[in-house]
Protein backbone atom coordinates (compact mmCIF):
# COMPACT_ATOMS: atom_id res chain seq x y z
CA UNK A 1 0.00 0.00 0.00
CA UNK A 2 1.33 3.24 -1.25
CA UNK A 3 -0.65 5.84 -1.70
CA UNK A 4 -2.62 7.70 1.06
CA UNK A 5 -6.01 6.97 1.36
CA UNK A 6 -8.56 8.33 3.97
CA UNK A 7 -10.62 5.13 5.56
CA UNK A 8 -13.99 4.98 7.04
CA UNK A 9 -15.02 1.54 9.10
CA UNK A 10 -18.33 1.20 10.45
CA UNK A 11 -18.90 -1.30 13.04
CA UNK A 12 -15.49 -0.70 14.59
CA UNK A 13 -16.66 -1.54 18.17
CA UNK A 14 -18.19 -5.39 16.42
CA UNK A 15 -16.62 -8.33 15.80
CA UNK A 16 -14.95 -8.11 12.65
CA UNK A 17 -14.33 -4.03 12.64
CA UNK A 18 -12.31 -3.99 15.90
CA UNK A 19 -10.41 -7.09 13.94
CA UNK A 20 -10.07 -4.55 11.11
CA UNK A 21 -9.32 -1.36 12.45
CA UNK A 22 -6.54 -3.12 14.74
CA UNK A 23 -5.06 -4.42 11.66
CA UNK A 24 -4.83 -1.36 9.44
CA UNK A 25 -3.81 0.56 12.43
CA UNK A 26 -0.45 -1.16 11.25
CA UNK A 27 -0.46 0.56 8.05
CA UNK A 28 0.74 3.80 8.57
CA UNK A 29 -0.13 5.45 5.15
CA UNK A 30 -3.74 4.94 5.87
CA UNK A 31 -5.72 7.75 8.06
CA UNK A 32 -8.74 5.70 9.92
CA UNK A 33 -11.55 7.27 10.58
CA UNK A 34 -14.35 4.88 12.81
CA UNK A 35 -18.19 5.49 13.42
CA UNK A 36 -18.96 4.14 16.28
CA UNK A 37 -22.29 4.24 18.53
CA UNK A 38 -20.73 4.49 21.74
CA UNK A 39 -17.12 6.78 22.18
CA UNK A 40 -16.33 5.20 25.21
CA UNK A 41 -16.37 1.75 23.24
CA UNK A 42 -12.83 2.70 21.76
CA UNK A 43 -10.25 1.58 24.40
CA UNK A 44 -7.93 4.42 25.39
CA UNK A 45 -4.66 3.27 23.75
CA UNK A 46 -6.48 3.63 20.62
CA UNK A 47 -8.45 6.81 20.42
CA UNK A 48 -4.88 9.01 19.87
CA UNK A 49 -4.50 6.80 16.54
CA UNK A 50 -8.25 7.38 15.07
CA UNK A 51 -10.48 9.87 13.92
CA UNK A 52 -13.77 8.97 15.90
CA UNK A 53 -17.15 10.06 15.05
CA UNK A 54 -19.89 9.43 17.63
CA UNK A 55 -23.29 8.65 16.07
CA UNK A 56 -25.13 5.71 13.58
CA UNK A 57 -26.09 5.40 10.32
CA UNK A 58 -29.86 6.38 11.01
CA UNK A 59 -28.23 10.14 11.62
CA UNK A 60 -27.98 11.99 8.56
CA UNK A 61 -25.14 14.71 10.43
CA UNK A 62 -23.50 11.82 12.08
CA UNK A 63 -23.09 9.89 8.21
CA UNK A 64 -21.88 13.45 6.87
CA UNK A 65 -19.21 13.97 9.18
CA UNK A 66 -18.12 10.45 9.35
CA UNK A 67 -17.83 10.39 5.45
CA UNK A 68 -16.38 14.01 4.71
CA UNK A 69 -13.47 13.56 2.26
CA UNK A 70 -12.79 9.73 2.82
CA UNK A 71 -12.09 7.58 -0.16
CA UNK A 72 -12.95 3.54 1.10
CA UNK A 73 -15.38 3.13 3.26
CA UNK A 74 -16.17 -0.52 5.16
CA UNK A 75 -20.13 -1.28 6.45
CA UNK A 76 -19.53 -4.10 8.97
CA UNK A 77 -22.68 -3.39 10.30
CA UNK A 78 -26.37 -5.15 10.77
CA UNK A 79 -29.13 -4.86 13.02
CA UNK A 80 -29.93 -8.72 13.86
CA UNK A 81 -29.74 -8.13 17.79
CA UNK A 82 -32.59 -5.24 16.78
CA UNK A 83 -35.61 -7.06 17.39
CA UNK A 84 -38.55 -7.89 15.09
CA UNK A 85 -38.03 -5.53 12.50
CA UNK A 86 -34.21 -6.31 12.27
CA UNK A 87 -34.44 -6.39 8.21
CA UNK A 88 -36.65 -2.73 8.33
CA UNK A 89 -33.77 -1.42 10.17
CA UNK A 90 -31.38 -3.21 7.74
CA UNK A 91 -32.51 -1.51 4.69
CA UNK A 92 -32.84 2.00 6.02
CA UNK A 93 -29.21 1.73 7.46
CA UNK A 94 -27.78 0.73 4.12
CA UNK A 95 -29.93 2.93 2.34
CA UNK A 96 -28.79 5.80 4.37
CA UNK A 97 -25.07 4.77 4.26
CA UNK A 98 -25.28 4.20 0.43
CA UNK A 99 -26.79 7.54 -0.25
CA UNK A 100 -24.36 9.21 2.03
CA UNK A 101 -21.40 7.61 0.34
CA UNK A 102 -22.85 8.99 -2.70
CA UNK A 103 -22.98 12.42 -1.40
CA UNK A 104 -19.31 12.59 0.21
CA UNK A 105 -18.18 11.23 -3.01
CA UNK A 106 -16.87 8.07 -2.06
CA UNK A 107 -14.74 6.28 -4.42
CA UNK A 108 -15.38 2.58 -2.66
CA UNK A 109 -17.46 0.83 -0.23
CA UNK A 110 -16.83 -2.59 0.92
CA UNK A 111 -19.09 -4.67 2.70
CA UNK A 112 -18.60 -8.23 4.16
CA UNK A 113 -22.35 -10.08 4.27
CA UNK A 114 -23.26 -13.67 4.40
CA UNK A 115 -22.51 -16.74 2.29
CA UNK A 116 -25.55 -18.46 0.23
CA UNK A 117 -28.41 -17.65 -2.23
CA UNK A 118 -31.70 -16.31 -1.54
CA UNK A 119 -33.96 -19.46 -2.28
CA UNK A 120 -32.87 -21.40 0.54
CA UNK A 121 -31.88 -18.16 2.54
CA UNK A 122 -32.58 -18.13 6.49
CA UNK A 123 -34.31 -14.98 7.32
CA UNK A 124 -31.02 -13.33 9.00
CA UNK A 125 -29.18 -14.20 5.57
CA UNK A 126 -31.72 -12.57 3.20
CA UNK A 127 -31.52 -9.44 5.00
CA UNK A 128 -27.72 -9.56 4.46
CA UNK A 129 -28.52 -9.95 1.22
CA UNK A 130 -30.51 -7.61 0.66
CA UNK A 131 -28.26 -4.84 2.25
CA UNK A 132 -25.84 -6.05 -0.47
CA UNK A 133 -27.84 -5.13 -3.07
CA UNK A 134 -28.75 -2.09 -2.30
CA UNK A 135 -25.41 -1.07 -1.17
CA UNK A 136 -24.24 -2.19 -4.67
CA UNK A 137 -27.65 -0.45 -6.41
CA UNK A 138 -25.52 2.50 -7.94
CA UNK A 139 -22.81 1.18 -9.66
CA UNK A 140 -22.66 4.52 -11.91
CA UNK A 141 -22.25 6.70 -8.88
CA UNK A 142 -19.95 4.09 -6.12
CA UNK A 143 -18.15 1.44 -6.46
CA UNK A 144 -19.00 -1.90 -4.42
CA UNK A 145 -16.84 -4.99 -2.91
CA UNK A 146 -19.40 -7.13 -1.70
CA UNK A 147 -17.83 -9.60 0.25
CA UNK A 148 -19.81 -12.94 1.46
CA UNK A 149 -18.87 -15.49 4.03
CA UNK A 150 -19.94 -18.41 5.60
CA UNK A 151 -19.21 -19.61 9.09
CA UNK A 152 -15.74 -17.88 10.28
CA UNK A 153 -13.47 -19.04 12.36
CA UNK A 154 -11.76 -17.30 14.83
CA UNK A 155 -11.65 -16.60 18.60
CA UNK A 156 -14.66 -15.20 19.86
CA UNK A 157 -16.53 -16.04 16.48
CA UNK A 158 -20.32 -17.34 17.43
CA UNK A 159 -19.31 -20.31 15.54
CA UNK A 160 -16.43 -21.35 16.94
CA UNK A 161 -17.27 -20.82 20.20
CA UNK A 162 -20.08 -23.84 19.38
CA UNK A 163 -17.96 -25.74 18.15
CA UNK A 164 -15.43 -25.61 20.59
CA UNK A 165 -17.30 -25.20 24.12
CA UNK A 166 -19.96 -28.73 22.11
CA UNK A 167 -16.49 -30.58 22.12
CA UNK A 168 -14.98 -30.07 25.29
CA UNK A 169 -17.76 -30.77 27.16
CA UNK A 170 -19.84 -33.37 25.52
CA UNK A 171 -17.94 -37.27 23.82
CA UNK A 172 -20.51 -38.20 22.74
CA UNK A 173 -23.65 -35.87 20.35
CA UNK A 174 -26.73 -36.93 19.35
CA UNK A 175 -26.88 -34.38 16.13
CA UNK A 176 -29.66 -33.50 14.21
CA UNK A 177 -30.05 -33.95 10.30
CA UNK A 178 -28.07 -30.80 9.50
CA UNK A 179 -24.95 -31.32 10.56
CA UNK A 180 -24.32 -33.10 7.34
CA UNK A 181 -24.73 -30.21 5.41
CA UNK A 182 -22.25 -28.79 3.68
CA UNK A 183 -20.47 -25.26 4.10
CA UNK A 184 -17.18 -23.24 3.45
CA UNK A 185 -16.09 -21.81 6.91
CA UNK A 186 -13.40 -19.31 6.56
CA UNK A 187 -10.46 -17.86 9.09
CA UNK A 188 -11.02 -14.58 10.47
CA UNK A 189 -7.74 -13.65 9.76
CA UNK A 190 -8.37 -14.77 6.23
CA UNK A 191 -11.55 -12.46 5.95
CA UNK A 192 -9.59 -9.68 7.10
CA UNK A 193 -6.76 -10.01 4.97
CA UNK A 194 -9.68 -9.32 2.29
CA UNK A 195 -10.78 -6.98 3.58
CA UNK A 196 -7.76 -5.06 3.47
CA UNK A 197 -7.21 -5.76 0.29
CA UNK A 198 -10.03 -4.68 -1.18
CA UNK A 199 -8.30 -0.94 -0.25
CA UNK A 200 -6.14 -1.62 -3.27
CA UNK A 201 -6.99 -4.60 -5.88
CA UNK A 202 -7.76 -2.89 -9.15
CA UNK A 203 -10.96 -3.64 -10.43
CA UNK A 204 -14.06 -1.53 -12.19
CA UNK A 205 -17.41 -1.70 -11.51
CA UNK A 206 -19.00 -3.43 -8.50
CA UNK A 207 -17.89 -7.09 -7.34
CA UNK A 208 -19.09 -10.13 -5.52
CA UNK A 209 -16.66 -11.91 -3.70
CA UNK A 210 -17.66 -15.49 -2.59
CA UNK A 211 -14.41 -16.44 0.06
CA UNK A 212 -14.22 -19.61 1.94
CA UNK A 213 -12.14 -22.63 2.82
CA UNK A 214 -12.53 -26.07 2.15
CA UNK A 215 -16.50 -27.57 1.80
CA UNK A 216 -17.18 -29.69 4.70
CA UNK A 217 -20.04 -30.21 6.83
CA UNK A 218 -20.65 -29.12 10.14
CA UNK A 219 -20.00 -32.45 11.61
CA UNK A 220 -16.93 -32.68 9.67
CA UNK A 221 -16.22 -29.60 11.23
CA UNK A 222 -16.79 -30.65 14.68
CA UNK A 223 -14.63 -33.79 14.30
CA UNK A 224 -11.74 -32.04 12.78
CA UNK A 225 -11.66 -29.34 15.39
CA UNK A 226 -11.94 -32.59 17.99
CA UNK A 227 -8.65 -33.64 16.89
CA UNK A 228 -7.12 -30.45 16.61
CA UNK A 229 -8.28 -30.11 20.65
CA UNK A 230 -6.25 -33.57 21.05
CA UNK A 231 -10.15 -35.09 21.84
CA UNK A 232 -12.15 -38.21 20.15
CA UNK A 233 -15.66 -37.35 19.85
CA UNK A 234 -18.61 -39.16 18.56
CA UNK A 235 -21.19 -37.96 17.11
CA UNK A 236 -24.84 -39.91 16.20
CA UNK A 237 -26.81 -38.18 13.77
CA UNK A 238 -30.68 -38.67 14.68
CA UNK A 239 -33.60 -37.37 12.12
CA UNK A 240 -36.32 -36.04 14.71
CA UNK A 241 -34.20 -33.55 16.30
CA UNK A 242 -36.42 -30.61 15.79
CA UNK A 243 -34.41 -27.25 14.91
CA UNK A 244 -36.09 -26.12 18.33
CA UNK A 245 -34.93 -28.50 20.21
CA UNK A 246 -31.05 -27.95 18.70
CA UNK A 247 -31.52 -24.45 19.75
CA UNK A 248 -32.41 -25.59 22.93
CA UNK A 249 -29.24 -27.73 23.39
CA UNK A 250 -26.94 -25.21 21.71
CA UNK A 251 -27.64 -22.64 25.10
CA UNK A 252 -27.08 -25.58 26.91
CA UNK A 253 -23.43 -26.21 26.54
CA UNK A 254 -22.51 -22.82 24.39
CA UNK A 255 -22.62 -19.68 25.24
CA UNK A 256 -24.83 -18.12 22.75
CA UNK A 257 -28.57 -17.22 23.26
CA UNK A 258 -31.22 -18.76 22.16
CA UNK A 259 -32.16 -16.13 19.71
CA UNK A 260 -28.84 -16.28 18.26
CA UNK A 261 -28.72 -19.93 18.53
CA UNK A 262 -32.30 -20.35 16.32
CA UNK A 263 -30.63 -17.95 13.78
CA UNK A 264 -27.61 -20.55 13.76
CA UNK A 265 -29.55 -23.35 13.08
CA UNK A 266 -32.18 -21.97 10.98
CA UNK A 267 -28.65 -20.93 8.65
CA UNK A 268 -26.92 -23.98 8.48
CA UNK A 269 -30.34 -26.03 7.58
CA UNK A 270 -29.20 -24.97 3.89
CA UNK A 271 -25.60 -25.29 1.95
CA UNK A 272 -23.51 -22.10 2.31
CA UNK A 273 -21.43 -22.65 -1.11
CA UNK A 274 -19.59 -20.55 -3.08
CA UNK A 275 -21.08 -19.03 -5.87
CA UNK A 276 -17.81 -17.70 -7.52
CA UNK A 277 -14.15 -17.84 -8.60
CA UNK A 278 -14.07 -14.13 -7.88
CA UNK A 279 -11.57 -14.73 -4.45
CA UNK A 280 -9.13 -16.88 -6.28
CA UNK A 281 -9.34 -14.36 -9.40
CA UNK A 282 -9.12 -11.00 -8.11
CA UNK A 283 -7.18 -11.89 -4.69
CA UNK A 284 -4.56 -14.58 -6.34
CA UNK A 285 -2.48 -13.30 -3.17
CA UNK A 286 -4.39 -15.07 -0.51
CA UNK A 287 -4.70 -18.56 -0.15
CA UNK A 288 -7.18 -19.59 2.68
CA UNK A 289 -5.99 -21.31 5.45
CA UNK A 290 -6.83 -25.12 5.89
CA UNK A 291 -9.44 -25.21 8.46
CA UNK A 292 -7.50 -27.37 11.37
CA UNK A 293 -4.66 -24.07 10.95
CA UNK A 294 -8.11 -21.73 11.69
CA UNK A 295 -9.05 -23.81 14.96
CA UNK A 296 -5.56 -23.81 15.85
CA UNK A 297 -5.10 -20.25 15.53
CA UNK A 298 -8.71 -19.69 17.64
CA UNK A 299 -7.11 -21.96 20.73
CA UNK A 300 -3.93 -19.69 20.39
CA UNK A 301 -5.87 -16.81 20.88
CA UNK A 302 -7.69 -18.40 24.05
CA UNK A 303 -5.36 -19.82 25.48
CA UNK A 304 -2.90 -16.42 25.61
CA UNK A 305 -5.69 -14.98 26.91
CA UNK A 306 -5.95 -12.40 24.21
CA UNK A 307 -9.23 -12.65 22.91
CA UNK A 308 -9.71 -9.07 20.60
CA UNK A 309 -12.89 -9.33 19.92
CA UNK A 310 -16.49 -11.14 20.52
CA UNK A 311 -19.97 -12.01 19.33
CA UNK A 312 -21.01 -10.26 21.70
CA UNK A 313 -19.03 -7.30 21.94
CA UNK A 314 -22.11 -5.03 19.74
CA UNK A 315 -24.61 -3.94 22.17
CA UNK A 316 -28.03 -5.32 21.09
CA UNK A 317 -29.67 -2.40 23.40
CA UNK A 318 -27.70 0.40 24.40
CA UNK A 319 -26.22 0.33 27.82
CA UNK A 320 -26.49 3.09 30.34
CA UNK A 321 -24.99 4.09 34.00
CA UNK A 322 -27.76 4.15 36.85
CA UNK A 323 -31.03 6.30 36.29
CA UNK A 324 -30.83 7.77 39.36
CA UNK A 325 -34.02 9.96 39.45
CA UNK A 326 -36.01 8.33 42.22
CA UNK A 327 -39.34 9.74 41.71
CA UNK A 328 -41.83 7.89 44.17
CA UNK A 329 -43.34 5.88 40.91
CA UNK A 330 -40.28 3.91 40.36
CA UNK A 331 -37.74 4.04 43.16
CA UNK A 332 -34.31 2.95 42.89
CA UNK A 333 -33.82 -0.66 44.98
CA UNK A 334 -30.24 -0.67 46.50
CA UNK A 335 -28.59 -3.42 48.11
CA UNK A 336 -25.39 -2.38 49.81
CA UNK A 337 -22.22 -3.26 51.16
CA UNK A 338 -19.10 -0.54 52.68
CA UNK A 339 -15.76 -2.60 53.42
CA UNK A 340 -13.09 -0.59 54.90
CA UNK A 341 -9.91 -0.53 52.84
CA UNK A 342 -7.52 -0.71 56.31
CA UNK A 343 -4.76 0.99 53.84
CA UNK A 344 -5.09 -1.76 50.90
CA UNK A 345 -4.22 0.30 47.42
CA UNK A 346 -7.35 1.19 45.69
CA UNK A 347 -5.54 -0.03 42.41
CA UNK A 348 -5.55 -3.57 44.25
CA UNK A 349 -9.23 -3.15 44.71
CA UNK A 350 -9.42 -2.07 41.04
CA UNK A 351 -7.63 -5.20 40.00
CA UNK A 352 -9.52 -7.73 42.07
CA UNK A 353 -12.90 -6.46 40.59
CA UNK A 354 -11.81 -6.92 37.17
CA UNK A 355 -10.99 -10.49 37.57
CA UNK A 356 -14.13 -11.59 38.81
CA UNK A 357 -16.63 -13.70 36.83
CA UNK A 358 -16.19 -16.05 33.90
CA UNK A 359 -14.02 -18.54 34.70
CA UNK A 360 -12.86 -17.24 38.17
CA UNK A 361 -16.73 -17.43 39.06
CA UNK A 362 -18.07 -15.01 41.69
CA UNK A 363 -15.79 -15.46 44.35
CA UNK A 364 -18.03 -16.73 47.07
CA UNK A 365 -21.70 -18.56 46.61
CA UNK A 366 -20.86 -19.95 42.73
CA UNK A 367 -23.20 -22.41 42.84
CA UNK A 368 -26.16 -19.71 43.52
CA UNK A 369 -24.55 -17.75 40.78
CA UNK A 370 -24.59 -20.95 38.60
CA UNK A 371 -28.46 -21.68 39.23
CA UNK A 372 -29.33 -17.95 39.02
CA UNK A 373 -27.35 -18.29 35.16
CA UNK A 374 -29.26 -21.37 34.40
CA UNK A 375 -32.69 -20.08 35.16
CA UNK A 376 -31.37 -17.09 33.02
CA UNK A 377 -30.65 -19.25 29.96
CA UNK A 378 -34.17 -21.30 30.43
CA UNK A 379 -35.81 -18.26 30.15
CA UNK A 380 -33.73 -17.22 26.95
CA UNK A 381 -31.15 -14.93 28.60
CA UNK A 382 -27.23 -15.23 28.66
CA UNK A 383 -26.43 -17.13 31.77
CA UNK A 384 -23.48 -17.40 33.50
CA UNK A 385 -21.61 -19.07 30.18
CA UNK A 386 -21.34 -16.32 28.48
CA UNK A 387 -18.07 -16.09 30.31
CA UNK A 388 -15.90 -13.27 29.42
CA UNK A 389 -13.56 -11.91 26.63
CA UNK A 390 -9.93 -12.16 28.80
CA UNK A 391 -9.81 -13.28 32.03
CA UNK A 392 -7.72 -10.18 33.73
CA UNK A 393 -8.72 -7.38 31.62
CA UNK A 394 -11.98 -5.56 30.93
CA UNK A 395 -13.31 -3.09 28.31
CA UNK A 396 -16.22 -0.81 28.28
CA UNK A 397 -19.13 -2.88 26.25
CA UNK A 398 -17.24 -6.28 27.26
CA UNK A 399 -19.75 -9.24 28.00
CA UNK A 400 -19.25 -10.58 31.45
CA UNK A 401 -21.23 -13.71 32.59
CA UNK A 402 -24.83 -11.85 32.34
CA UNK A 403 -23.57 -8.41 32.74
CA UNK A 404 -22.23 -5.62 30.33
CA UNK A 405 -19.62 -3.49 31.41
CA UNK A 406 -21.03 -0.22 31.74
CA UNK A 407 -18.73 2.44 33.22
CA UNK A 408 -14.75 2.09 33.70
CA UNK A 409 -12.66 4.28 36.12
CA UNK A 410 -9.36 3.74 36.17
CA UNK A 411 -9.18 2.17 39.99
CA UNK A 412 -11.86 4.17 41.12
CA UNK A 413 -15.02 2.56 39.25
CA UNK A 414 -16.76 -0.43 38.01
CA UNK A 415 -20.26 -0.67 36.52
CA UNK A 416 -21.90 -3.80 35.64
CA UNK A 417 -25.34 -3.77 33.99
CA UNK A 418 -27.62 -6.62 33.93
CA UNK A 419 -28.67 -8.47 30.78
CA UNK A 420 -30.27 -11.24 32.48
CA UNK A 421 -34.03 -11.42 31.89
CA UNK A 422 -35.09 -9.92 34.92
CA UNK A 423 -38.81 -8.07 35.21
CA UNK A 424 -36.52 -4.12 35.47
CA UNK A 425 -33.26 -2.54 35.28
CA UNK A 426 -30.23 -3.78 37.48
CA UNK A 427 -27.08 -2.54 38.13
CA UNK A 428 -23.87 -3.61 40.02
CA UNK A 429 -22.01 -0.88 41.08
CA UNK A 430 -18.37 -1.03 42.64
CA UNK A 431 -17.32 2.11 44.01
CA UNK A 432 -13.85 2.39 45.03
CA UNK A 433 -12.90 4.97 47.38
CA UNK A 434 -9.76 5.40 49.41
CA UNK A 435 -10.79 4.23 52.67
CA UNK A 436 -13.52 1.87 51.49
CA UNK A 437 -15.25 -0.16 48.77
CA UNK A 438 -19.03 0.70 48.67
CA UNK A 439 -20.65 -2.43 46.75
CA UNK A 440 -24.15 -1.41 45.54
CA UNK A 441 -26.85 -3.52 43.20
CA UNK A 442 -29.18 -1.28 42.13
CA UNK A 443 -32.47 -2.35 40.94
CA UNK A 444 -35.32 -0.05 38.91
CA UNK A 445 -38.16 -2.43 38.90
CA UNK A 446 -40.93 -2.98 36.71
CA UNK A 447 -44.12 -2.77 38.18
CA UNK A 448 -45.66 -5.49 40.71
CA UNK A 449 -43.67 -7.94 39.36
CA UNK A 450 -40.53 -5.93 39.67
CA UNK A 451 -41.00 -5.37 42.95
CA UNK A 452 -42.23 -9.36 44.21
CA UNK A 453 -39.07 -10.41 42.12
CA UNK A 454 -36.33 -8.12 44.37
CA UNK A 455 -38.28 -8.70 47.58
CA UNK A 456 -37.87 -12.33 47.16
CA UNK A 457 -34.16 -12.64 46.00
CA UNK A 458 -33.22 -10.49 49.03
CA UNK A 459 -32.07 -13.57 51.15
CA UNK A 460 -30.06 -14.38 48.54
CA UNK A 461 -28.45 -11.51 48.22
CA UNK A 462 -27.51 -11.53 51.82
CA UNK A 463 -25.29 -14.08 50.94
CA UNK A 464 -23.83 -13.44 47.63
CA UNK A 465 -23.56 -9.62 47.68
CA UNK A 466 -22.24 -9.40 51.27
CA UNK A 467 -19.65 -12.15 50.59
CA UNK A 468 -18.85 -10.88 46.80
CA UNK A 469 -17.37 -7.19 48.66
CA UNK A 470 -15.93 -9.32 51.31
CA UNK A 471 -14.04 -11.88 48.76
CA UNK A 472 -12.77 -9.07 46.53
CA UNK A 473 -11.05 -7.04 49.00
CA UNK A 474 -9.63 -10.82 50.53
CA UNK A 475 -8.29 -11.22 46.85
CA UNK A 476 -7.05 -7.62 46.70
CA UNK A 477 -4.65 -8.36 49.64
CA UNK A 478 -3.34 -11.37 48.00
CA UNK A 479 -2.33 -9.76 44.61
CA UNK A 480 1.26 -8.70 45.00
CA UNK A 481 1.23 -5.17 43.70
CA UNK A 482 3.67 -3.94 40.51
CA UNK A 483 6.35 -1.94 40.77
CA UNK A 484 6.11 1.61 39.01
N1 LIG B 1 -19.20 -12.62 12.72
C1 LIG B 1 -19.42 -13.55 11.82
O1 LIG B 1 -19.26 -14.75 12.10
C2 LIG B 1 -19.84 -13.18 10.42
C3 LIG B 1 -19.95 -14.18 9.43
C4 LIG B 1 -20.30 -13.82 8.15
C5 LIG B 1 -20.56 -12.50 7.82
N2 LIG B 1 -20.47 -11.55 8.80
C6 LIG B 1 -20.81 -10.17 8.43
O2 LIG B 1 -19.83 -9.27 8.91
C7 LIG B 1 -20.44 -8.01 9.21
C8 LIG B 1 -20.01 -7.57 10.60
O3 LIG B 1 -20.48 -8.55 11.53
P1 LIG B 1 -19.94 -8.67 13.02
O4 LIG B 1 -20.05 -10.10 13.40
O5 LIG B 1 -18.64 -7.97 13.17
O6 LIG B 1 -21.08 -7.87 13.80
P2 LIG B 1 -21.13 -7.45 15.34
O7 LIG B 1 -20.02 -8.03 16.11
O8 LIG B 1 -22.51 -7.74 15.80
O9 LIG B 1 -20.91 -5.88 15.29
C9 LIG B 1 -21.82 -5.02 14.68
C10 LIG B 1 -21.25 -3.62 14.74
O10 LIG B 1 -22.13 -2.73 14.06
C11 LIG B 1 -22.40 -1.61 14.91
N3 LIG B 1 -23.73 -1.14 14.53
C12 LIG B 1 -24.88 -1.83 14.49
N4 LIG B 1 -25.87 -1.08 14.00
C13 LIG B 1 -25.32 0.13 13.71
C14 LIG B 1 -25.81 1.33 13.14
N5 LIG B 1 -27.08 1.43 12.76
N6 LIG B 1 -24.97 2.37 12.99
C15 LIG B 1 -23.67 2.29 13.36
N7 LIG B 1 -23.13 1.16 13.90
C16 LIG B 1 -23.95 0.10 14.06
C17 LIG B 1 -22.30 -2.17 16.33
O11 LIG B 1 -22.09 -1.12 17.25
P3 LIG B 1 -22.23 -1.32 18.86
O12 LIG B 1 -20.91 -1.85 19.33
O13 LIG B 1 -22.55 0.01 19.36
O14 LIG B 1 -23.32 -2.33 19.07
C18 LIG B 1 -21.08 -3.07 16.16
O15 LIG B 1 -19.91 -2.31 16.20
C19 LIG B 1 -21.96 -8.22 9.08
O16 LIG B 1 -22.41 -7.71 7.88
C20 LIG B 1 -22.10 -9.72 9.10
O17 LIG B 1 -23.22 -10.18 8.37
C21 LIG B 1 -20.10 -11.85 10.08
Amino acid sequence: MNAPCRILITGATGYIGRRLKDRLLKHPELAIRILVRNKRKVSPEVLPKVEVVEGDTFNPEALREALAGIDIAFYLIHSMGAGKDFEERDRLSAVNFRDACIGAGVKRLVYLGGLGVKETASRHLLSRIETGEILSAKPESLQTIWFRAGIIIGAGSASFEIIYNLIQKLPLMVTPKWVKTKTQPVAVDDVLAYLEAAITVTVSGNLVVDIGGEAMSFQDMMLRAAQVMGLRRLLLPVPVLSPRLSSFWLILFTPIPYRMAAALVEGLRSETIIQNNHASRHFPGIEPKRYESSVQAAISELEQDLVISRWCDSSTEPFCDILHQDDPGTPILRDQRVIPLHGLDPALVYSAIKGIGGSDGWLAYNVLWQIRGFLDKLTGGHGLNRGRRQQKELRMGDALDFWKVADLKENKRVLLLAQMKLPGKAWLEFDIQEDRLVQTAHFHPRGLLGRLYWYSVLPFHELVFKNLAEKIITRASSITPTKK
